[in-house]
């Protein structure tokens, strides 16, 4: 058999695993050691550790996995996402104790916080107009204008995150700090058009948005 058809059925068998469906019930019993940091239900009260409540099953069970491969002690540079805090807390769990907290968290709902008022035009305007002048699109093409993402495709609910956790993604992409979101570069081609300035403003309209 060929190498390209070897790796076609692999990546066939590899999603198809992938694909288990979560069952939430089973996942709010494997979530407590999540809690100290996310919170019980998914809504951490610590700015800097995200909010897992009402964020879509697809792109939830997608992060698992990069931090697993990510924090794996074997880890590559490169692989996965690096969550430090999370270190060795996800190995002993299999893809479908992934699944199954995935899906406990989706199905909590995800609260709101407050927009810095000073910086909600700017950010507002960054949201929905994106940078045209830079080719830079808006967040809300892929990011719903409503902040609700598109859980299907895997892009990720932002309204109502913590500002803080959200501008570090943003500087993280940016820096080339994090790189899971993949070949396409998604966010690192959109946080490179962005300051400083930009990533305070729109990160804070975020946190109000709903
Ligand atoms: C010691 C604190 C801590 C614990 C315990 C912890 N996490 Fe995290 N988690 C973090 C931090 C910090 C981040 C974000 C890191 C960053 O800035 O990129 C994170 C990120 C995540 C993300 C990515 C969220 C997103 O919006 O992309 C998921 C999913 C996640 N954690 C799930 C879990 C689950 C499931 C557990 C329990 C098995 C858990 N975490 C336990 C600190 C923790
Ligand atoms: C073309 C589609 C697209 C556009 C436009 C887009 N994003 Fe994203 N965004 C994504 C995808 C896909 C991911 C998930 C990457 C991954 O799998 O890790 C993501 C992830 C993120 C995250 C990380 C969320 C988390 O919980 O860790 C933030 C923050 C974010 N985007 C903010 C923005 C902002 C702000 C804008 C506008 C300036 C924007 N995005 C525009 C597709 C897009």
């Amino acid at each position: 058999m060929n190498k390209v058809i070897v790796s076609l059925l692999l990546t066939l068998g590899i999603s198809g695993l992938s694909h288990a469906a979560g069952d939430a019930a089973a996942g709010q019993g494997k979530v407590a050691v999540c809690g100290a940091c996310h919170g019980a239900d998914g809504n951490s009260p610590a700015p800097n550790f995200p909010k897992l409540a009402g964020q879509g099953e697809r792109y939830l069970l997608k992060q698992l996995k990069d931090i697993k491969a990510g924090t794996a002690a074997d880890a590559k540079p490169g692989v996965g996402r690096k969550v430090i805090e999370m270190t060795g807390l996800l190995d002993s769990l299999s893809e479908q104790d992934l699944a199954d907290i995935a899906a406990y968290f989706a199905s909590q709902k995800m609260g709101v916080g407050a927009a810095d008022p000073k910086l909600v035009t700017r950010g507002g305007e960054l949201f929905r107009g994106g940078k045209l002048e830079q080719g830079m699109p808006a967040c809300t093409g892929c990011h719903s204008p409503d902040g609700s993402g598109n859980s299907l495709a895997g892009f990720p609910h932002l309204g109502g995150q913590h500002a803080t956790y959200v501008a570090k993604q943003l500087t993280d992409f940016r820096e080339g700090n994090r790189t899971n979101d993949g070949d396409t570069m998604v966010m690192r081609s959109i946080a490179e058009k962005l300051s400083n300035k930009d990533i305070e403003a729109v990160s804070s309209f975020i946190q109000g948005l709903h």
